[in-house]
């Protein structure tokens, strides 16, 4: 299959270049991110209409930095260099780099000199952007204007509209810099001339074509987790390989209402593909018996998660390749933007492809952002109900039991889950708030019922609002809405009398409660 028309991004080891690649997409442009040692012949057989060079930690002057080579602005293709990018781009072209005399870190207002064409053409005459260095370029390379600047950066953006490579000493593609996909656009479509049509269809057709080259006639292996992205990862499996691919879906006991026959159901019925479907929870249960520290159980899941898999794996027989749902977070929290396999840390299935003998992993979602990876998922077909799930820890429901875990704490979680589910649908809230569950605390109090003294359980609500989930918001449920869920909980699920909201921001607190 022939790759639509591109944009190449050399990558200097900037922590923003996927972002980069993130924005390209966003303006239905297809990109290929391409390390900055690639020879001239490799970038020009992806025949791109751009290049852009990305940021990157090092300093151009430094001995051994990173430099890519000078022929790709001879080529005739219109070139973006940012930040490092456009340093380099100066000290290639002949201009000068030097110290800044003032670093600028963070938003910064520069000030756009040219406004009424090319690169900058209709942001603002003075913008917010995302600044972050502390090298600029000095000396104009022959043939530059300047297009930017800020107070203390005389360049903070340059240009050579006859050979139409610019350079900007912002960030772009971060959304602090406020008219950055501006920015991105102007070169994309007017200056390299993309017509903008490419979207998450596109996307996986290519994705189907690259793992019909890695996998050829072979099997995979898939462990589905019942989240969203080991589902996308198998949805895109199914259309690339069809009924070579085999899922395992391990149900450790401690999933939401409803979940795991949602899980079997779409996989046995939407995409027909081979699906064990090991119930692990006796197992589970027993390992965790009479273990209360947060972090202990956590170690036994993973654990007991990584045996139940092995397990079925071996009884499977041979599968040449193993695939996961790894994505671009997973990437980057993992501190592995270079290449080799990562792996959730919840299904820590680390080492498991090379001692299964697996011939290599797959790993279709590698680059994706979460929001893609959902776009993709409709795409390809999946329902949204699983698409828009909100997170749910690998653990699952077990870290939302305080104290040793039986199957009857297990199901208070579950059934207080479900009510609280139904009730914040009903309202129309669950997609405005990012997270909500229930907790069941290790507290037992006396209550009355009918005529009858009660020493049950209290269950917490937790509900959040947050982008990013390392900080969050307390979401502000209604009153009345928290009066209909208490009533319901009480009500339907035994041995919980009691039921608590919590009004902890993270921090001080975390979202789960462990
Ligand atoms: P905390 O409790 O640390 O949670 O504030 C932040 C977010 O991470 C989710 N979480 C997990 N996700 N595996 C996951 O994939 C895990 O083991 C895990 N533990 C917590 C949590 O639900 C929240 O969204």
């Amino acid at each position: 299959m022939q790759n639509p028309e591109c944009v190449v991004i050399l990558d200097f080891g900037g922590q923003y270049t996927q972002l980069i690649a993130r924005r390209v997409r966003e303006c239905g442009v297809f990109s290929v991110v391409l390390p900055y040692t690639t020879n001239i012949d490799e970038i020009q057989s992806h025949k791109p209409k751009g290049i852009i060079l990305s940021g990157g930690p090092s300093c151009v002057l430094d001995e051994g930095a990173p430099l890519c080579d000078a022929g790709i602005f001879s080529l005739g293709i219109p070139v973006l260099g940012i930040c490092y990018g456009m340093q380099l781009t100066s000290l290639l072209l002949g201009g000068g780099v030097a110290a800044c005399s003032l670093r600028e870190y963070g938003r910064c207002a520069v000030n756009m000199d040219v406004t009424d064409h090319g690169l900058l053409k209709g942001l603002s005459a003075e913008s917010n952007c995302w600044m972050s260095h502390t090298y600029q370029v000095e000396k104009l390379p022959d043939g530059f204007s300047v297009i930017a600047h800020t107070h203390n950066c005389p360049v903070a953006g340059m240009a050579d509209d006859a050979r139409r490579i610019y350079g900007v000493q912002f960030h772009p593609e971060v959304t602090h810099t406020a008219e950055g996909r501006k920015v991105l656009q102007n070169f994309l479509m007017d200056i390299c001339g993309f017509a903008g049509d490419w979207n998450m269809e596109a996307y996986a057709e290519i994705a189907v074509a690259k793992i019909r080259e890695q996998v050829k006639d072979g099997t995979v292996l898939l462990g589905l987790s019942g989240g969203v992205d080991s589902a996308v990862a198998a949805a895109l499996l199914y259309r690339a390989i069809g009924s070579r691919l085999t899922c395992v879906y391990v149900d450790h006991g401690f999933m939401r209402d409803g979940e795991s026959d949602q899980v079997v159901d779409i996989f046995t019925k939407t995409f027909p593909v081979e699906l064990v479907h090991v119930d692990a929870s006796a197992q589970f249960f027993t390992d965790l018996a009479g273990v209360t520290e947060p972090e202990h159980k956590r170690k036994i899941i993973g654990r007991d998660f990584v045996d139940v898999f092995k397990r079925e794996a071996k009884k499977l027989g041979t599968r040449d390749h193993f695939a996961q749902g790894t994505i671009y977070p997973d990437v980057i929290e993992s501190g592995d933007v270079k290449g080799s396999a990562v792996i959730k840390s919840h299904h820590n299935v680390g080492g498991l492809p090379r001692e299964l003998g697996f011939q290599s992993l797959v790993e279709p979602l590698r680059m994706l952002f979460k929001d893609e990876v959902r776009k993709l998922g409709v795409t390809l077909g999946l329902p949204e109900s699983l698409v828009y799930r909100q997170p749910f820890p690998g653990p699952g429901l077990a870290i939302r039991v305080i104290g040793e875990l039986t199957p009857e704490k297990v199901a208070i979680v579950r059934g207080s889950d479900k009510v609280l589910r139904e009730e914040i649908a009903a309202a129309g809230l669950d997609r405005s708030i990012s997270q909500f569950f229930t907790v069941l605390t290790g507290a037992k109090s006396v209550g009355v019922m009918g005529d009858e003294r009660t020493y049950a359980y209290a269950v917490a609500i937790r509900a959040v609002t947050t982008d990013d989930f390392m900080t969050a918001d307390v979401a502000q449920l209604p009153y009345e809405l928290l009066g209909r869920i208490a009533t319901r909980i009480v009500g339907e699920v035994k041995g919980v009398n009691r039921v608590l909201y919590d009004v902890t921001t993270k921090p001080p607190a975390s979202i789960e409660w462990e």
